[in-house]
């Protein structure tokens, strides 16, 4: 097996993603590793799950008492020190100043629960039934300094249904979260995604995926 990837994670509170990419980390032929979850607030769930898996954690909790830049100097000075190479933000809840988003530049990817550029920010899946959208799904890409932007590495389509309420968008959404970040960060580690322009290519035959169309058309 060749050198895993060493990978820090950032949440805020429940860590679903981050107990994905543990997970998904445990398989020996995956090739990343997670060496260090950081959080901004002490009360974060995801902690307990990140420390009984034997990972470091660390929190930089500064509400009230620091600056935006001193927060993220300490962040990037424990990511260092963990020896991170690539930074996955998964429920970070935390707005990242364009000189975190520079120094971290293309080694810093973030998960949101729509397909991007559609409803970047907050109460994504209240605004996507709003709206009246048939398909929605989740978007793995490049961190850019726009809230929720850069380039896209994967994303995955759900049906929306007359039904849905945020709640359970959400949650069929979530699953499948749950899949493509695994998948994006082992795209990246293994060097099968590479960012062209603002693009990512990704070297892998992907053609005989199905299409999703909701209502079906046949
Ligand atoms: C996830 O749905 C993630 O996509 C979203 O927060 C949730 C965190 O859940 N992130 C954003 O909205 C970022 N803009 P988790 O803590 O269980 O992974």
């Amino acid at each position: 097996m060749t050198r895993k990837t060493p990978v820090a994670v950032m949440i805020s509170g429940r860590g679903s993603n981050m107990a994905a990419l543990i997970e998904a980390c445990e398989a020996p032929d995956f090739p990343a590793e997670i060496v260090l979850v950081l959080s901004n607030r002490y009360e974060a769930k995801g902690l307990k799950t990140a420390a009984d898996a034997g990972i470091a954690t660390e929190v930089i909790d500064y509400r009230g008492k620091g600056s935006r830049k001193a927060f993220e100097d300490a962040a990037t000075a424990a990511i260092e020190a963990a020896g991170a190479e690539l930074i996955c933000l998964a429920g970070f809840m935390r707005l990242l100043t364009p000189h975190f988003v520079e120094h971290w530049r293309d080694r810093l990817i973030n998960i949101h629960p729509s397909l991007l550029p559609a409803f970047p920010g907050l109460d994504t899946h209240e605004r996507a039934i709003q709206t009246g959208v048939r398909i929605s799904g989740c978007t793995v890409h490049f961190v850019r300094a726009e809230m929720d932007s850069g380039p896209i590495i994967v994303q995955a389509a759900v049906p929306v249904t007359a039904k849905d309420t945020a709640r359970t968008l959400a949650a069929r959404v979530l699953e499948q979260e749950h899949r493509i970040y695994p998948l994006a960060v082992a795209l990246i580690a293994s060097g099968k995604a590479r960012r062209v322009g603002e693009q990512v290519i990704v070297d892998e035959d992907l053609s005989g995926l199905p299409p999703l169309v909701v209502p079906p058309t046949a």
